[in-house]
């Protein structure tokens, strides 16, 4: 067990291994199959699917049939990401679609615990996502029944941005909350995640980069997987092995 010690108001807490997650709206939709293949083959620890309605986020991008499509391609987890208002109602869909991990939107959603249940009845795990903007006090209650938050980095619906600076302290700030709970739960960030900011994000108590641009416009996606997890992993051995951070 890997003790990670953060910040200087606690003493130990845990940090799930990073992962690795490339976002496919980034991918070459031409050869979607193929991309994924080589993002799979390169050590990419789940699929990210950003699933769009036009109203919560202003784009539209692709709905379960392209997690259908893509299940027989792949043995990693599928994370669809719910970017979408009344997220209760693209649940059963997206899950017999092939969907493993469904994250909805906290600011979209009425009812979380309702719908955290009715997940959990349909046997997949469960994220929350939070805008740049939602404050941590949002998820305080139901951080608990779920398996990651997923922390936006840029304003959602598009890729290709770069991660707001500020949002480095809301990470910390979360895993801070994570750790005062007793919680050691997967924090996710999504946009703008690169070779330059992956190692300030895992020190901040992140354990999963969620990466569309950065991966898929590279030449070699599979050296792009690459680089990117062993950033990760090597900061985080860093963390674990000095038993503190450089906060
Ligand atoms: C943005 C989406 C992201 C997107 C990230 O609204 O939620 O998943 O694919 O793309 P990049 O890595 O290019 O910022
Ligand atoms: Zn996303």
């Amino acid at each position: 067990m890997n003790h990670i010690k953060i910040g200087l108001s606690y003493d130990t807490l845990l940090i799930p291994p990073p992962k690795i997650v490339p976002s496919i709206l980034s991918a070459d939709l031409r050869k979607l199959g193929e991309e994924v293949r080589e993002a799979e083959r390169a050590g990419a620890d789940m699929l990210h699917f950003d699933i769009m309605d036009g109203h919560f986020v202003p784009n539209i991008s692709f709905g379960p049939m392209i997690i259908k499509a893509l299940r027989s391609e792949s043995s990693i987890p599928f994370i669809a990401h719910l970017m979408v208002e009344r997220p209760e109602d693209f649940v059963d869909p997206v899950i017999d679609a092939g969907g493993d991990l469904i994250i909805f939107h906290i600011e979209a959603c009425s009812y979380p615990f309702r719908l955290i249940s009715s997940l959990r009845k349909r046997n997949v795990n469960v994220g929350v996502a939070l805008n740049p903007t939602t404050p941590l006090s949002a998820v305080r209650y139901v951080m608990k029944y779920v398996d990651m938050i997923l922390l936006m980095t840029v304003e959602p619906g598009f890729g290709g941005q770069t991660l707001i600076p500020e949002m480095i302290d809301k990470i910390r700030k979360l895993r801070d909350l994570m750790a005062k709970n007793g919680l050691r739960k997967d924090i996710a960030v999504d946009g703008g995640v690169d070779f330059m900011n992956a190692s300030s994000i895992i020190r901040a108590g992140a354990n999963v980069l969620i990466a569309g641009t950065s991966i898929f416009s590279q030449n070699n996606i599979e050296e792009a997987v690459k680089k990117l997890k062993k950033i990760a992993l090597e900061i985080y051995h860093d963390l674990c092995g000095s038993g503190h951070n450089n906060l």
